[in-house]
């Protein structure tokens, strides 16, 4: 699963809190990580022991140190193999003894890795970090798919009536209100698009209410739901995990600026209800790769979205998921 474009970029890997005293084994991009904390932070690694190839995530961090389980051999965080116990004393430590590093980052509640390990820019996430909000995290999701398939799935405001009937939109309105999709730069948001939604939160009540769609990275997608009377305003974003072929992990942060009446886990488990509305749609379609062709659907006026998604990816040079 060689995609420079993502190896280049932040993909998240799990939460940070699943990272505990035990080293972490992770895919990602069909590469196996292994996730370690000490006392500097969480660092990753290819799992991989450069002696004997063992996985190092089957071993344990000693004096900040990660050691491998087959003979013992120890790792600092920058990868240099600082003891290999079988050296016979003064004997002095090959500078090839190094564990192959990638770039980590724990940020908004989870943990990111670069696999490229060339420190790419992050995008900025003021939900999270500008105080205003309440955030509760989501996810694992493990769906078969890939990943373009499931962001697009999120962009696509023409299901919300008919596979979230009820919930995010009903049949008999299934008419979408026209917007426009504005690409400035690296940005790419959809100006509102006014929305009818018969029980958006589960709370039985209708509203009619503005949806806002933003891409941010080419797995990292932002909703927004706004309620033009009151300022209340609601923000999901989505990201995907690409494991292997087929295999994705999506997770989220669900942010509010306003009182939901809610618990965190009452909001974790409406958005996976939702979440699993959509699951067989996008393991089942087919191909499962994201069409860059404009031409290989067809599209109509309110799929301008998923049209600019895919121009985007095509634009960004990303090869997974798309063909
Ligand atoms: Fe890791 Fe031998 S395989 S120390
Ligand atoms: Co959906």
């Amino acid at each position: 699963m060689k995609d420079e474009v993502l190896r280049n970029d932040w993909i998240v890997v799990c939460k940070e809190e699943d990272v505990k005293e035990q080293p972490l084994q992770q895919i990602v991009l069909g590469e196996r990580i292994v996730l370690f904390r000490n006392r500097k932070g969480i660092h990753a690694f290819k799992d991989l022991c450069i002696h004997r190839g063992a996985a190092l995530s089957l071993g344990c961090v000693k004096d900040d140190q990660l050691v491998c389980p087959y003979h013992g051999w120890q790792y600092d965080d920058e990868g240099h193999c600082t003891k290999i116990p079988q050296l016979p004393e003064g004997k002095q430590i090959s500078q090839k003894a190094q564990a192959f590093k990638y770039g980590c980052k724990v940020a908004y509640g989870f943990i990111w890795v670069n696999l490229n390990n060339n420190n790419p820019d992050f995008f900025p996430y003021e939900e999270v970090t500008g105080g205003e909000f309440r955030n509760v995290l989501w996810g694992p999701q493990s769906v078969e798919a890939k990943p373009p398939r499931i962001v697009e799935n999120f962009l696509d405001v023409g299901h919300l009536a008919f596979v979230h009937e009820g919930y995010l939109g009903v049949q008999d309105k299934p008419v979408i209100g026209d917007y426009r999709v504005i690409t400035e730069d690296e940005r790419i948001y959809t100006t509102p698009i006014d929305v009818f939604q018969p029980d958006p939160d589960g709370s039985g009540q209708s509203k009619n209410v503005y949806y806002t769609y933003e891409v941010l990275r080419p797995l990292t997608v932002r909703f927004t739901k706004e309620e033009p009377n009151n300022g209340t305003k609601m923000t999901i974003l989505l990201t995907i995990k690409p494991v292997e072929e087929l295999k994705s992990v999506a997770y989220g942060i669900l942010s509010f600026n306003y009182e939901t009446g809610q618990t965190d886990e009452e909001i974790v488990a409406f958005q996976d209800m939702i979440f699993a509305q959509d699951k067989p749609i996008v393991e089942n379609q087919k191909p499962e790769e994201l069409p860059l062709d404009l031409q290989a659907e067809l599209s109509l006026k309110f799929d301008r979205l998923s049209i600019a998604y895919r121009q985007y990816l095509k634009k960004t040079g990303v090869t997974l998921g798309v063909e």
